[in-house]
């Protein structure tokens, strides 16, 4: 077989084998056999740079160096949605569109992912660019970080349009942070404090090679373009999930409000048997046509809308702000608190992240403040009790010096 032919059928295999473990779940052979392959097909393309492909299953271990990335305008905007706590919200969004649209609605309910969105564009069936969302009218050009993210397909199958946009959201998986915590413990690496943190910091490393090694995932869940094959949301990602895109299984056509409620209600309780952290419900009009005359207002769209699940909270003491030092020499401020029991587990600390959000929320020793734990596992401090705060309680100065060596501190950029 020629080279080139043998290069492309690489390619071709390592980009299914690839499928079938990613997004099907369903691996065909092993890790070491796909290891094995892909090495060959490596060395192939050192060996012959004249076949070259930007979409080749090689990208997915990075190595492109991109210094500074370039901002992207988006051809959609992209837009946050509207959030609601409550079902009688709920049902008057149901009642509002009706009254606009003037027909019968029917929706489709999607899990609301905890990480960090991403648009797509695919050009004649390979991923052409990804950027991030930025302010909603302009984002970030972060192509090759996002090539190395397995779940995402770099040639499509089937029956594609030739050009479009689908977006998704980059999130990480329980199990994936826990090892890979652990496996940066073991090389004496500071630890992530949660999934979406890590999954959103990642987008924008320099290094790909170094986003590769990241056990980041992605679900898509909105397609834009011209030339959709379907007249309908949920026809059209079940078709994306034939080009090869990783579509939740658990998204849900509801043909009337009371089972997007009964959906709500199911998730409520059944959530935290997922392998990974939501923070809610979408409801989304399933007729185009109809979302286009809903259509949107400057921040969000009409024809959708979050339902956010209620987050415990607790208030408590803030005895003492102290900071912990990495293996790095990063700095960490530490909230240490009043003991207090928060989904069925007493707190005594939780993370200040860092200076400016210390000022921003103007946070001070002794202070009551509102603890917060998400999916994460380390609880943050949301807030503030201010009408209760010490009148004479002081403004939080943050160490100019380290607490282990005494050095000078630096405050690097970002
Ligand atoms: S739809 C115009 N669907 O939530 C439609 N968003 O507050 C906008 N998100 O920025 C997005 N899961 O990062 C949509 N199933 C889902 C989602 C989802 C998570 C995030 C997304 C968006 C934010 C909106």
């Amino acid at each position: 077989m020629e080279v080139k032919d043998k290069i492309e059928k690489l390619r071709i295999e390592l980009h299914k084998h690839n499928y079938n473990y990613y997004v099907l779940d369903n691996p065909k052979i092993s890790d070491f056999e796909f290891d094995q392959l892909l090495k060959e097909l490596i060395k192939l393309e050192n060996d012959h740079p004249e076949y070259f492909d930007s979409n080749s299953p090689s990208k997915r271990v990075g190595g492109d160096i991109v210094k500074n990335f370039d901002t992207i305008h988006h051809e959609y905007p992209m837009l946050s949605l509207n959030n609601t706590y409550s079902e009688k919200e709920i049902r008057d969004f149901d009642k509002r569109i009706n009254k606009l649209v003037n027909e019968e609605i029917d929706y489709v309910c999607e899990l609301k992912y905890d990480g960090v969105s991403i648009s797509l564009n695919y050009e004649n069936g390979k991923l052409y660019k990804a950027i991030t969302r930025g302010d909603g009218s302009k984002g970030d050009d972060v192509t090759e970080n996002v090539k190395t993210i397995n779940s995402i397909p770099l040639n499509l199958y089937g029956n594609y349009p030739s050009s479009f946009f689908i977006r998704g959201e980059i999130f990480i998986n329980h199990n994936d942070f826990k090892s890979f915590n652990n496996n940066r413990k073991k090389n004496g690496l500071d630890l992530f404090s949660n999934p979406r943190n890590t999954a959103s910091g990642s987008l924008k490393i320099q290094d790909s090679s170094e986003v590769a090694k990241r056990p980041l995932n992605c679900y898509l869940y909105h397609l834009l373009g011209e030339e959709l094959p379907f007249v309908n949301h949920f026809d059209n990602l079940q078709e994306a999930k034939k080009w090869g895109f990783k579509i939740s299984k658990d998204t849900k056509y509801c043909k009337t409000i009371d089972s997007v409620i009964d959906f709500i209600k199911y998730w409520n309780k059944m959530r935290s048997n997922l392998p990974f952290d939501i923070d809610g419900i979408v409801i989304k009009v399933n007729c185009l046509k109809k979302q286009k005359i809903l259509g949107y207002t400057a921040k969000s769209p009409r024809w959708a809308i979050a339902y956010k699940f209620q987050t415990e909270n607790a208030i408590t003491k803030l005895n003492k702000i102290t900071y912990q030092v990495g293996r790095t020499g990063a700095i960490t401020p530490v909230a240490n608190l009043e003991p207090v029991l928060l989904s069925g587990t007493i707190i005594k600390r939780a993370s200040l992240h860092n200076e400016d959000y210390i000022n921003k929320l103007d946070i001070r020793e002794g202070d009551m403040v509102y603890v917060e734990k998400g999916g994460e596992i380390i609880p943050k401090i949301i807030g503030v009790n201010k009408e209760n705060r010490d009148l004479f309680s002081k403004q939080n100065i943050y160490i100019k010096n380290c607490p282990e060596c005494n050095e000078i501190l630096k405050r690097i950029d970002g």
